[in-house]
């Protein structure tokens, strides 16, 4: 077997207030990646129905640079060309760089036969991801490999729990980012008060899964005190949507992932409603994409041919 179709979802990493740590896996969109091996020893690149001038060159995208890791991980010269198909009309914050370095790895695990471990293959992906946001982040990564809610339980080293998603309804404001990344901007310095309710909301979001609850789910994933405050302000209609969002009876609002992409948790019958707040509420704003309606999802890479 010299080649291999993976189809790769869209994740929302952080939900809420797990930063690095929380990510999820939406229904759709997702990308597509091809990799083909040849004889050449080189790696190549290609992006078809690209609009967003996604670097080809290997280090400076987040495919190549994961492949560029495996291949030293386990000391081999390979010549390959990864073709990266585009579906996502992408914002920023729908994991689509960490789509493509999942499905890359995935990819050449099975075609190469290495049987490298999920924990092993999260490890390497996540290098990929330097190429976009500068940090070798796990949570978007995993998303795509596993599926579902994902809680990255160490990073020294990388140990990663998958839990069962219940399938909730998401409405997700695709939205370019007007800068690469906000991670500099962003502090750990938050005071007690705001560090205690940071880690109270994380315990509720996962006992929010456990149980299913989509109402605790929403209500806990729409504060949070580290990322979203930098993020929201980089967005001017953020914070006006969300109140409109909430008011509406959406369960939930918040900054998707590095941003600035902006996902709801509502009820099935809200789904329009919101979808139509925040495309009225983006429309003037020149970063904005589109609003896909979707849903979280079990379901990781695949291969599709
Ligand atoms: N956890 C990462 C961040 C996800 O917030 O920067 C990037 O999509």
């Amino acid at each position: 077997m010299n080649r291999i179709l993976i189809k790769s979802p869209a994740t929302s990493a952080n939900v809420g207030p797990g930063y690095d740590i929380f990510a999820m896996a939406l229904k759709h969109p997702h990308d597509e990646i091809e990799i083909i091996l040849d004889h050449s020893g080189l790696v190549k690149i290609e992006i078809i129905n690209d609009d967003q001038n996604i670097p080809t060159t290997l280090n400076d995208n987040t495919a190549g640079l994961a492949v560029l890791e495996l291949l030293k991980r386990q000391q081999l010269k390979q010549g390959m060309t990864i073709r990266i198909i585009k579906q996502m009309k992408s914002g920023g914050g729908m994991g689509t760089t960490g789509a493509s370095a999942a499905a890359a790895v995935f990819g050449l695990d099975k075609l190469l036969k290495l049987n490298l471990s999920m924990n092993e293959m999260i490890d390497i992906a996540r290098m990929g991801e330097v190429a976009s946001g500068g940090s070798p982040h796990a949570d978007n990564v995993a998303a795509s490999l596993l599926g579902g809610f994902i809680l990255v339980k160490s990073y020294h080293p990388i140990d990663v729990l998958k839990l069962e998603m219940p399938e909730f309804p998401v409405v997700l404001a695709a939205i370019r980012k007007s800068q690469r990344t906000t991670r500099g901007f962003i502090t750990y310095e938050i005071g007690q008060e705001k560090l205690k309710e940071q880690m109270a909301r994380c315990s509720r979001i996962i006992h929010a899964i456990h149980t299913k609850d989509i109402q605790e789910f929403g209500s806990a994933f729409s504060v949070d005190h580290i990322a979203e405050p930098v993020r929201g302000a980089s967005i001017p209609e953020y914070q006006s949507v969300k109140k409109q969002v909430i008011g509406s009876g959406a369960f939930g609002c918040q900054i998707s992932g590095g941003g600035s992409s902006v996902i709801a948790v509502c009820d099935p019958e809200k789904v329009d409603e919101v979808a139509y707040i925040m495309e009225q509420g983006f429309a003037n704003n020149p970063y904005f994409v589109k609003v896909y309606k979707t849903t979280t999802s079990n379901q990781g890479v695949q291969v599709i041919g």
